[in-house]
């Protein structure tokens, strides 16, 4: 796995924000994966900036989202369509309909994921997958010991994932449960695969990611053995390697 190093929140964004713009221009019909939380907010607001200076467009592109959490609809502020909502997709030109996530609302949860697997398949394959790093070594939300040959499905969420996200809720108790993610297999089979990391609270996870065995107990591991993967990580971040 490729190691940049950068100085700064600001300059990881940044730095992230190039590496997409370099794959729509090799391919303006790419299809992206992306992520929320905290991490690609900084990589949103780029993209929006290159978009409003005519550097780029989104037209063809199709993106894929990693997850959601079940139950939450659309519209709900802590939807993480909601997010991607607000965050980038009305900022720029990507089509509505070329813009996927696991619905989180539907009755058949379980279908929903056969649904979006097969989704990913008819667009061919994730040219670019953005990831950010769970403190417990999660990407997307598969939580340790989730096998490596999984492909999107329901999730129970850890405890300590639900406790991190709590600051986007108005308590724990209102943190869903449960969640649907790309599975890590999914995950694997994007060609190129671009991990955002930021911050000394990172520091013990990136350097098991980078240091540590490959083992389904910290699902983050797979990515050494990605043929295309880089990790675009600040001092912080890297300050235990
Ligand atoms: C989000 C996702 C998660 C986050 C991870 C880090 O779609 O799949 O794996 O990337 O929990 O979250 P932040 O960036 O908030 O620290």
């Amino acid at each position: 796995m490729e190691i940049i190093r950068v100085n700064s929140y600001e300059e990881m964004s940044k730095t992230a924000c190039k590496q997409i713009v370099n794959q729509l221009r090799q391919s303006d019909r790419s299809v992206l994966g992306l992520a929320t939380g905290s991490t690609p907010e900084g990589l949103y607001q780029q993209l929006i900036d290159q978009y409003k200076e005519g550097n780029v467009s989104f037209q063809h592109v199709t993106t894929f989202n990693l997850d959601e959490y079940v139950g939450l609809a659309a519209d709900d502020p802590n939807s993480y369509r909601y997010y991607m909502n607000e965050k980038l997709f009305r900022h720029i030109d990507l089509p509505d309909n070329k813009a996927f996530l696991p619905r989180g609302d539907v009755d058949d949860p379980e279908k929903e994921c056969q649904d979006y697997e097969a989704l990913i398949k008819d667009a061919g394959h994730v040219d670019l997958q953005v990831l950010g790093l769970g403190l417990n070594g999660h990407i997307g939300f598969n939580e340790p010991g989730t096998s490596f040959g999984s492909r999107t499905h329901m999730v129970t969420l850890d405890e300590s994932t639900r406790q991190a996200n709590a600051r986007f809720f108005p308590t724990l108790d209102d943190v869903p449960k449960k969640a649907i993610t790309m599975g890590i297999d999914t995950i694997m089979e994007s060609k190129k695969i671009v991990l955002l990391v930021s911050g000394e609270k990172k520091a013990d996870a990136v350097n098991q990611l980078v240091n540590g065995e490959v083992t389904e107990e910290f699902p983050a591991s797979i990515l050494q053995k990605h043929p295309n993967a880089v990790l675009i990580a600040d001092e912080g971040a890297l300050s235990k390697l």
